[in-house]
């Protein structure tokens, strides 16, 4: 029998946990509709939920693909076509023509400007007593430092903003309405259209950023116009809206843990460790994206044949109690995590140094700039949406 579940359910939203905690005892896959215009023949997707299944299928590229392009339709096609939805070679293609952007090397040679952002956003909040950790300071970093890195204008940085918002939105396919889809399409035309306008003037991109690198890739006949432009937009897109749910998520779980903040006050050192038990205890991506069978495959006894497809919920992998000792503490100090916030296998996100570098200096500033900052209230206002876990405000006291 499929298991069915109605995700629009508004505890799912305030705590899906005890939700995932009896879908994996019962070893058995959810079965979702998604969205209207992304139903196929075959309509349902699997929800997959223990942390052995979800390693499984994201590690598995031969008889699972990505690409779903063929769901789309329409205008908005060219989003589409970056590199998490590509196999193989066409996969590798695209991801190694921005691989550079992402390395070690090049986020350590950025610190100091990581530092600068950080800093800036921090003086302009000193002012004022009462903050919105969410508007005020998450939102203001990521989106700064991916701007620099696509070589996207920083002054239309909050228009582009009010459209990446309508397009997050869009992306929670198992609860979205007609109307909130069609927000997602006109803001995906308004984004394409912008950069279709930006690419057009090449001349003012400055080299050293990924439109121009993209751009001297396209001519050189490395990628063609649509994958151009998916791989800018979706690389604006996962560039910022997850980091900053990292951001805001890690100031509410440490600010609730007082204690918690306090040995981090004492002990900035233990910042990177208290990063990954973020990552792990509310996971901002809270599934993978959708894949689909080529091949009949077995997950542990539950057959997904050709044809169907099916997603992984990292936010349940992280919190398995095969794998994680209590999992559901809030625990800084855990040894042993090996979450998988970031994806596994060769889809593993491309930007997770870049987050984890941009998470930590935001903590490390904050931290010693207000040790003594308390929230305003203990009822967290989680964003109505089961893809990314992200607060809608976090207001307190500096
Ligand atoms: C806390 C922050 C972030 C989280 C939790 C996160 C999470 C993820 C996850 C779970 C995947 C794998 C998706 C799948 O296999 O279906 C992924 C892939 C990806 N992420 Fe991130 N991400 C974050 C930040 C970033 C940043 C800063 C960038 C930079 C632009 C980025 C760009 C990408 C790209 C391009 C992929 C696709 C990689 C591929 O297909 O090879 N992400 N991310």
């Amino acid at each position: 029998m499929k298991q069915e579940f109605d995700f629009n359910d508004p505890e799912f939203i305030k705590n899906p946990h005890p939700f995932y905690t009896k879908l994996r005892a019962s070893k058995k896959p959810l079965w979702v509709l998604p969205r209207p215009d992304m139903r196929s023949s075959n309509d349902g997707i699997w929800v997959f939920s223990r942390y052995e299944d979800c390693v499984a299928i994201l590690k598995q590229s031969t008889s699972i693909s990505n690409d779903l392009n063929y769901r789309f339709k329409g205008d908005t096609i060219p989003f589409y076509m970056h590199m998490l939805n590509h196999d193989g070679k066409e996969h590798a293609r695209l991801r190694r023509l921005v691989n550079q952007f992402f390395s070690t090397q090049y986020i350590t040679n950025l610190e100091t400007h990581i530092y600068n952002v950080v800093e800036n956003h921090i003086e302009s909040m000193i002012k004022n007593k009462d903050i919105n950790l969410i508007t005020d300071f998450a939102e203001k970093i990521p989106f700064d430092v991916i701007a620099s890195i696509l070589g996207i204008p920083l002054s239309d940085m909050p228009r582009i903003r009010k459209w990446t918002i309508a397009i997050g939105n869009g992306f929670d396919t198992f609860t979205v309405n007609e109307e909130i889809i069609q927000k997602q399409q006109q803001a995906l035309l308004l984004l394409l259209d912008y950069l279709r306008v930006l690419i057009k003037n090449e001349e003012e991109t400055e080299n050293q950023t990924v439109l121009y690198s993209l751009i001297q890739a396209q001519k050189e006949g490395h990628l063609n116009n649509d994958e151009l432009l998916g791989m800018v937009s979706f690389l604006l897109i996962a560039g910022h809206e997850t980091t900053i749910a990292l951001i805001g998520n890690g100031l509410w779980l440490l600010l609730s843990h007082p204690e918690q903040w306090q040995l981090l006050v004492e002990n900035p050192g233990m910042i990177p460790q208290a990063i990954e038990e973020v990552l792990r205890f509310e996971s901002p991506a809270q599934r993978s994206s959708f894949r689909i069978a080529t091949k009949t495959i077995d997950i542990n006894g539950n057959i997904v044949k050709p044809g169907e497809q099916l997603t992984v919920a990292i936010a349940s992998a992280n919190r398995d109690e095969t794998i994680f000792t209590d999992p559901h503490s809030f625990d800084i100090q855990r040894e042993v995590n090996p979450h998988i916030a970031f994806g596994i296998g060769v889809h593993s996100c491309i930007g997770q140094h870049l987050a984890r570098v941009e998470a930590r200096i935001a903590f490390e500033k904050i931290i010693a700039r207000f040790p003594h900052m308390k929230l305003k209230s203990n009822i967290p206002q989680w964003r109505s949406s089961t893809f990314f876990r992200g607060l809608e405000s976090l207001c307190v006291t500096l």
